[in-house]
């Protein structure tokens, strides 16, 4: 395996625009693909807009910005990522949607392209097997806010090979992030933790235990979390997590991973959560208030 010098991310939403902007700023040339001219506008204006704000705060130089953005290079084709080490899947979690992504690659990409998925629930065995490469196919996954958080899952199918596996390691050490080691199963590791701790917190809500004001401050303040449970649903994305619940309930048929009532009819209703505007909390005002009448 030679050195990785050209990254592909495909998908350029909230998570894809992130892992762009930290393989540019490794010092990777990074091909972005979105789906159209738009949508490819919008992703890399996050990232523009991302290190514009590192700037205000003193935390980049203008040069550096500019030689980060300098090294992203946006496509609508996926046959234009054909040169890259190492692609970034960033897809809507439907298995449908990489399936279409992988067998186009998979025909477009020379053999020693390594494939990397950044699903949070679903199986990598199972996209690595839509692929003639499934040796050379691994989970990278990255944590929401991608820029700052630490921690990068690498995950291994039972076909995933040594090197490809201890190349994807490497790569995410030289991205400047953390590591762990995971299989594949459901959830890998954190979300098998974080995402019964967040059902709990909806339930503790629904069956009156406090309120979301209170269960927030419990867990911030009582536990040292950055962002208690509801703000930190509403961040990672109500219909998200539904998602991710619904797929390791269906893996596991385990209570714990069951998506409580609520949830439901929440993302039924449209509150999503930040993205929306509304979720648990209500971001039309500022400090955003607790969204009234919800259990
Ligand atoms: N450029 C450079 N640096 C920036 C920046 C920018 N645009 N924006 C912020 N920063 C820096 C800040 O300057 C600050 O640095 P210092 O500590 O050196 O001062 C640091 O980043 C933190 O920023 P803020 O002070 O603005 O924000 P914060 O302290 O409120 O932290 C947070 C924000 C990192 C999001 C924090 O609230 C947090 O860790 N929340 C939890 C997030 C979490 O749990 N994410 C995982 C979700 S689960 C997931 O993603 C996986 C899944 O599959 C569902």
């Amino acid at each position: 395996m030679g050195q990785l010098s050209t990254v592909g991310v495909v998908g350029c939403g909230l998570m894809g625009s992130g892992i762009a902007q930290v393989c540019a700023e490794a010092g990777y040339r990074v091909l972005v693909r979105e789906v159209s001219d738009e949508l490819l506008k919008k992703g890399l204006g996050k990232i523009e807009s991302f290190l514009a704000k590192g700037v205000e705060k003193g935390k980049l130089t203008a040069e550096r910005k500019a030689e980060v953005l300098g090294r992203l290079e946006g496509t609508t084709t996926l046959e234009t990522l054909a040169g890259c080490d190492l692609v970034i899947e960033v897809v809507v979690e439907s298995l449908a949607a990489k399936r279409e992504v992988y067998q186009a690659l998979d025909a477009a990409c020379p053999s020693h392209t390594i494939f990397a998925s950044n699903t949070s629930s679903l199986s990598i065995t199972e996209m690595a097997a839509f692929t003639k490469r499934a040796d050379r196919f691994v989970g990278l996954h990255f944590f929401n806010p991608v820029p700052l958080m630490k921690l990068v899952e690498v995950v291994r199918s039972p076909l995933t090979s040594e090197e490809s596996f201890e190349t994807a390691v490497a790569f995410a050490k030289s991205l400047g992030k953390t590591p762990i080691r995971a299989g594949d199963k459901t959830g890998f590791i954190v979300n098998r933790l974080l995402v019964p701790y967040l059902l709990d917190a909806i339930r503790a809500v629904e069956e009156g235990v406090g309120s979301i004001a209170d269960v927030d401050e419990g867990m911030r303040l009582g536990c040292g979390h950055p962002m208690g449970p509801l703000t930190l649903l509403d961040f990672v994305g109500l219909d998200t997590t539904y998602s991710i619940a619904n797929i390791m309930f269906d893996e596991f048929r385990e209570k714990r991973f069951a998506p409580p009532p609520l949830l439901k009819r929440m993302v039924q209703a449209g509150l999503y959560g930040r993205k929306s505007g509304k979720g648990f909390y209500d971001y039309s005002q500022e400090p955003p208030r607790p969204m009234a009448g919800l259990a």
